[in-house]
């Protein structure tokens, strides 16, 4: 468990706000944008949503009142999607209109097929009162070609992934192949309907052909990234000329995160195994 606690560490700023937020400010001094994220998800209870949507006002207080080019991530598991939609929606509209004075822009992450309906129904419904918020839309999901049309002719702002759930065939691509396609589908449909998306990936190749693409349809795009992945690539990417911001996760329920993150790269997962099987 030490071993994990460590390892789990590269992708964390740590378990206090004050440690996301000096993490933001090292992104900012190093070129690039951050956004921040207080971890926690699928929450049991109503006083439980009432904690983390205090905390998620709280982070826009900090960005606001220590100056930094950062953004805010939320969970809506976080705030009460799974338990209780109008309360999810209400928390919801209460951190975006906040962050709406104060004049800071607000992502929805995506969470597993079984939220994927209801997220995109708080976000279009967030989205006819409030422009500062954007949603993130995963190229493994057969659904999303399909979303990312609906929600670009709402005037809706995307971050494209790749998907970070298990899921199954019946609602996603499983191989890694349709997958990184699939996102190059989308991103290419994203390029000519748009005028600003993000693309969240590490995959070069990715990166690459969007770098490409855009030298034709000049449109705004941002290059977004997890905090402990392909430093080197950021700051290639920065050097460029090019808009990078980095997803600064903190909190002290980084489990599930960091079992994502080690579950989408073989060598994590085998780095793992052997400092079990040292013990
Ligand atoms: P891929 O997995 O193919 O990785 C490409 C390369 O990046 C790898 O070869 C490796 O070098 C490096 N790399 C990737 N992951 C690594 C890791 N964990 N450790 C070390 N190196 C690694 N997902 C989701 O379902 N909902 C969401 O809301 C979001 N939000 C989000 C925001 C941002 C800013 C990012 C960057 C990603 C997400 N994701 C997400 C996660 C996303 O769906 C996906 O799981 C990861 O980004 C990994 O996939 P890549 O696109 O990087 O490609």
């Amino acid at each position: 468990m030490s071993f994990l606690i460590k390892f789990a560490h590269q992708w964390i700023a740590g378990e206090d706000m004050e440690d996301a937020i000096e993490r933001a400010r090292k992104a900012n001094s190093s070129g690039s944008g951050a956004i921040i994220n207080f971890l926690g998800e699928h929450i049991r209870d109503k006083e439980e949503a009432q904690v983390n949507k205090n905390e998620n006002l709280r982070i826009l207080e900090a960005i606001k009142d220590n100056r930094i080019n950062s953004t805010l991530s939320i969970k809506l598991t976080q705030l009460g999607l799974g338990m209780d939609y109008d309360l999810c929606l209400s928390n919801v509209e209460e951190i975006v209109g906040q962050a709406a004075s104060d004049d800071i822009f607000v992502w929805i992450d995506m969470e597993s097929s079984t939220y994927t309906h209801d997220t995109i129904e708080i976000y279009l419904s967030i989205l006819k009162k409030y422009k500062n918020a954007g949603i993130a839309l995963q190229s493994n999901l057969l659904r999303s070609e399909n979303d990312a049309r609906r929600i670009a002719s709402s005037g809706g702002i995307i971050r494209l992934v790749k998907g970070a759930y298990n899921e199954n065939s019946d609602v996603a691509y499983l191989s890694r192949s349709e997958v990184t396609v699939n996102f190059s589908k989308i991103m290419g449909y994203l390029f000519y309907r748009v005028p600003f998306f993000a693309i969240a990936t590490h995959d070069e190749r990715l990166i690459y052909e969007a770098i490409e693409a855009n030298k034709a349809h000049q449109k705004k795009i941002e290059f977004q990234m997890l905090l402990g992945v392909r430093e080197e690539l950021k700051k290639e990417l920065v050097n460029k000329g090019l808009t990078v911001v980095d997803y600064i996760p903190y909190g002290k329920k980084w489990l599930p995160y960091s079992l994502r993150r080690i579950r989408e790269r073989k060598q994590n997962i085998l780095l793992i195994f052997r400092s079990i099987l040292d013990i």
